[in-house]
């Protein structure tokens, strides 16, 4: 049994991101300016997309992308219940309601049962690209041409997810939302990023990140700017700041490096995990890479003789951690209470919470952190079901 706890998820912070931040630390400009501009072009290029607003959240990115889209009082907006409350407690903070659909085999949002919840108020989609896998948007993308909707994509675990050979980022129907909290493949503590082939809305999200001001700080107190501004309209203070651009640009530059080590970890799991009975391990459909931000496994409480709750239990008397990726949205009492969900509502993405755990994973992880996980999971389920 190993001797330290294992975290499911740690960032994977270098001498690089020291320097850099401490670069940025010095430089005697801290909030919102060069580095942040430098790391949006440069995120805007990793995904393929032509704008990107750095922003302090993918919650943020979120809110604003259904904002500035004009999305509102009275207005349905369709999403999944397997995500986290943001995809969902943003479409409220506008206004709107939220619809859901139950999952497909992969816990993605099942892009056949999206049309029949379709009504004259629905405004857009918010489809998630969950743990990493993309859902099916040229459905997607049909639909909304079809219902002149609006799809913002929360690729919250999607930072290099590619979708039929093409990387999540490139929306023609929207805007795509990423997070870099401290947990996610790419991570600046706390932060994220709005990306948009949408000339119109990337302007006004310009203006609404930092307050609906004409002009931001860098603008006003670089040599040559303006104290002067207006508010053009009553925005946010969701904006990125060059502390966390300084971490994100050097991020991205490793993230490569990054990816390639989630991809060998996952090969051990693979390996390591694949004959148990009773454990099912991730398959991604044909049409996507997956980025691996989780390793979700599903756990048969019939074939291995324990339940869900127990394995995680067991795991952690091994010293190892472990996360549960998501409680469905619907059962949470704000919208049981408001919109009247209920258990039963939506019940494969019930199913899949009862069954599922987040095994660690992380690009920081050794081999011998993965090896010990593989060690503890077959010692729990062979004392329980004696089928080693
Ligand atoms: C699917 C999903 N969407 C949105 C978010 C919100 O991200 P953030 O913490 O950057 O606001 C998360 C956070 O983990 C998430 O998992």
């Amino acid at each position: 049994m190993r001797e330290t706890f294992l975290n499911y998820s740690l960032p994977d912070i270098d001498s690089d991101e020291v320097y850099s931040v401490k670069d940025v630390l010095l430089s005697g400009w801290l909030a919102k300016g060069p580095k942040t501009i430098e790391f949006e072009k440069r995120f805007a290029e990793y995904v393929g997309a032509k704008y990107a607003i750095g922003v302090n959240s993918c919650t943020a990115a979120l809110h604003l992308s259904l904002y500035a889209a004009g999305v509102g009082h009275g207005d349905e907006v369709i999403t999944t219940p397997m995500t986290f409350a943001a995809s969902a407690n943003t479409i409220i903070q506008v206004g709107a309601t939220p619809v859901f659909v139950d999952i497909n085999e992969s816990g993605c949002i099942d892009v056949n049962k999206i049309e029949n919840r379709i009504t004259s108020k629905t405004k857009a989609i918010v489809p998630v690209h969950y743990s990493g896998q993309a859902c099916d948007l040229d459905v997607i993308y049909t639909l909304a041409d079809k219902y002149n909707l609006f799809v913002s994509e929360d690729a919250a675990h999607a930072i290099d997810t590619y979708y039929k050979g093409n990387r999540i980022g490139n929306n023609p129907k929207g805007a795509v939302s990423y997070s870099f909290y401290a947990t996610k493949n790419l991570s600046t503590g706390e932060g994220g990023m709005l990306v948009t082939d949408n000339e119109t809305l990337a302007n006004r999200v310009r203006v609404l990140v930092t307050h609906g001001m004409s002009r931001n700080a860098w603008n006003r107190y670089d040599k040559g700017g303006s104290w002067m501004y207006d508010i053009i309209e009553p925005g946010f203070k969701y904006n990125m700041f060059d502390l966390q651009a300084a971490l994100g640009l050097v991020q991205l530059e490793r993230m490569d490096e990054m990816q390639l080590k989630r991809k060998e970890l996952i090969t051990l799991y693979e390996v390591g995990l694949s004959d148990i009975k009773g454990l099912t391990l991730p398959k991604p459909s044909e049409y996507t890479e997956h980025s691996w931000h989780l390793y979700i496994v599903h756990v048969d409480e019939n074939e291995t003789g324990i339940t869900r709750d127990e394995f995680i239990e067991r795991l952690k008397e091994y010293n190892i951690g472990t996360s549960v990726h998501f409680i469905p949205v619907h059962l949470m009492s704000y919208y049981r209470r408001t919109y009247g969900y209920k258990e039963g509502d939506f019940p494969l993405a019930e199913k899949w919470f009862n069954e599922i755990v987040s095994l660690p994973l992380y690009s920081k992880m050794t081999h011998k952190d993965v090896n010990d996980v593989i060690e503890a999971v077959r010692k729990i389920i062979a004392l329980q079901s004696s089928y080693i």
